[in-house]
């Protein structure tokens, strides 16, 4: 069997380990993947937003299965181009992608199935938005309507930070065309928690729950990342609070999505808060989280190919998931200065020596090759989000303990990580 993997990042390079120990699986392509893959996948030079030459690529060499990662190929209709070509292909198509390319979209399409999640006004006028917001006093979450990269949401304290964030997406267009539109929320409070579930159109069935570190430094400090650190499990969604978010929230989306005639197959993110009303949602995603991905595939007991196939095909309801009876914590080693501006090239040495810690893996982010002469070639950083170590022990604790020692073996000019993933439970 042949399978393509569609991205670049963490979270692609543990979907191409996972796929690498299906038995039946002789082929793996990635595209347009990193160093870290290319053990176990041939790496191909398309970009993930390529959909034409991705999908001609997946003709011309018999591809069976491809499973895409990122939401910017999902958000521009991937599914569709795949589908229309007769490609098996793991992920929801544009219109149900839209549950997170448009904020606007996700919060009335809540909205209207009674799933629980932040009040809310939307907005397309600057001057309506900025009315809104000075009657208001108190903290105010403004968010643009589109993807903007983890970049797209500002928590204002008042309304002069609110009418700064408003000025700055709607009227600078700092986010392009993402900023067209806005959606203003009451601010929540509790732990967030991440639960990604598979799903057929018919079926949802939750994969193991995790938390990500969202802000650069220790403490949930500094600016928001794409995510610097994740485990799983998560003690404080506890069994009866999981099963509120099922029926409360994963039930009714995937209903209210077949209802609106756009069945959702792949995977579905809810990212979560926990408020002292219970479960909320903070948004959906269209795809699996990175890091989350790395700690959760991980203690997958059972195989991702087989899972993706039976979502593709609509047998789900047919399917169990079991999970290893450990937990997974998975740290980001990032180059100095992200997620604003930083350099790349840098030469990462201790990817070798980490090879030697006992149940650790590591999942490649922001790496490449360089020619380092004489027909050697050397891997260097590529990206802010470098790479991932992620441990598994018998709790949180000692996985932990595991990701942290295995950690300090990696050095590369500019290195820098949270302290203190998973250590606040
Ligand atoms: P989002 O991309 O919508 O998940 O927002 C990014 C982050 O902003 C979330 O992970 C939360 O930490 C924070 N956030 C978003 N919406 C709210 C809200 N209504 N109340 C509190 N925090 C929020
Ligand atoms: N880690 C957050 C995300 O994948 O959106």
């Amino acid at each position: 069997m042949r399978v393509l993997v569609v991205g670049s990042g963490g979270r692609e390079h543990a979907i191409v380990w996972a796929v690498s120990r299906n038995r039946d699986v002789d082929k793996i392509y990635a595209a347009p993947g990193n160093a870290g893959m290319s053990g176990l996948a041939e790496c191909i030079p398309i970009e993930a937003t390529d959909l034409e030459t991705l999908a001609d690529f997946a003709r011309a060499n018999r591809v069976d299965l491809t499973i895409v990662g990122p939401e910017a190929p999902l958000a521009l209709g991937i599914t569709d181009v795949f589908a229309a070509r007769g490609l098996k292909i793991f992920g929801p198509g544009r219109a149900s992608a839209q549950i997170e390319s448009s904020k606007v979209f996700a919060k009335e399409f809540m909205k209207r199935h009674s799933i629980p999640t932040a009040q809310f006004s939307a907005f397309d006028s600057l001057e309506e938005s900025l009315a809104f917001v000075r009657k208001r006093d108190g903290a105010l979450v403004i968010k643009a309507d589109g993807l903007a990269a983890g970049k797209g949401v500002v928590i204002a304290q008042n309304s002069r930070e609110a009418e700064k964030a408003l000025r700055s997406m709607m009227e600078d267009r700092s986010l392009g065309d993402a900023g067209a539109k806005v959606v203003i929320e009451e601010l929540l409070e509790g732990p967030e928690v991440s639960v990604m579930a598979l799903c057929d159109g018919e079926t949802i069935l939750p994969l193991a729950p995790a938390q990500d570190h969202k802000r650069a430094f220790d403490g949930d400090r500094g600016p928001n990342t794409g995510g610097m650190g994740a485990y799983s499990p998560v003690p404080v969604l506890d069994p009866p609070m999981m099963e509120r978010v099922y029926s409360e929230i994963l039930v009714p989306t995937l209903e209210g999505l077949r209802e609106e005639g756009i069945p959702y197959k792949g995977v579905l993110y809810a990212g979560l808060i926990l408020t002292g009303d219970g479960p909320m949602v903070l948004e959906f995603n269209c795809r699996l989280g990175d890091p989350e991905t790395q700690a959760v595939l991980p203690r997958l007991d059972g195989d991702l190919v087989s899972l993706a196939q039976a979502c593709v095909e609509g047998r789900l309801s047919e399917v169990a998931l079991h999970w290893k009876n450990e937990a997974c914590v998975c740290v980001v080693a990032a180059s100095a200065g992200y997620p604003g501006r930083y350099e790349k090239g840098k030469s990462i040495s201790g990817l070798d020596r980490i090879k030697e810690h006992e149940d650790v893996l590591v999942f490649h982010a922001g790496t490449a090759f360089r020619d380092a002469g004489s027909g050697r070639k050397e891997i260097v950083t590529s990206g802010g989000r470098v790479l991932g170590v992620a441990a598994l022990g018998k709790d949180i604790e000692t996985a932990r303990c595991r990701a942290y020692q295995a950690i300090k073996e990696i050095s590369f000019e500019g290195i820098f990580w949270r302290s203190d993933i998973a250590s606040k439970r």
